[in-house]
């Protein structure tokens, strides 16, 4: 991840990456994956490139982006938390889980603590659902987490 790029630079790399997939059939979902692994983020500057690149409208892309929740349209902290919010784990207490990792971290969800450590997200099942209610901290995923799984979490992300 590179938050460190003037506009210039977010749009070139965007043009490269949109050249990339731009003959895949679908190629918006794909186009802001890779945007996202590059950049950590769909920077508003990019937007527009996707947009004029694609014969799509701003507001066509930039819905995509606030639609899917895997996209985030801000830098993240240095450690991303998600907590899973489908069935499976809200019916196994996921929504105490989530309530606690807002209160301990003092942030909402898609939010990053003051001192720029851990950004929370939902996610919507994790694959995990008979090992209910999951997380997953930097792409390691956790079954089972119980309050104090995710104490331990949080602590380990905050170091
Ligand atoms: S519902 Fe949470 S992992 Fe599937």
């Amino acid at each position: 991840m590179n938050v460190h790029l003037n506009a210039a630079d977010v749009s070139t790399r965007t043009r490269a990456i949109v050249a990339g997939c731009k003959h895949l059939e679908g190629p918006l979902l794909p186009i802001l994956h890779e945007i996202q692994h590059e950049f950590g983020f769909v920077s508003q500057e990019a937007v527009p490139v996707i947009a004029s690149e694609l014969n799509l409208s701003r507001a066509e892309v930039h819905g995509v982006v606030t639609f899917y929740h895997d996209f985030r349209d801000h830098p993240a902290g240095r450690h991303v938390l998600k907590l899973c919010r489908a069935e499976a784990c809200q019916s196994m207490g996921g929504e105490a889980l989530a309530e606690r990792a807002k209160k301990l971290l003092g942030i909402d969800w898609h939010q990053t603590t003051m001192d720029g450590a851990v950004t929370l997200e939902p996610v919507f099942c994790l694959g995990l659902c008979s090992c209910a209610p999951s997380a997953m901290l930097d792409g390691a995923v956790h079954g089972r987490v119980a309050a104090s799984d995710l104490d331990d979490l949080i602590a380990e992300a905050r170091q």
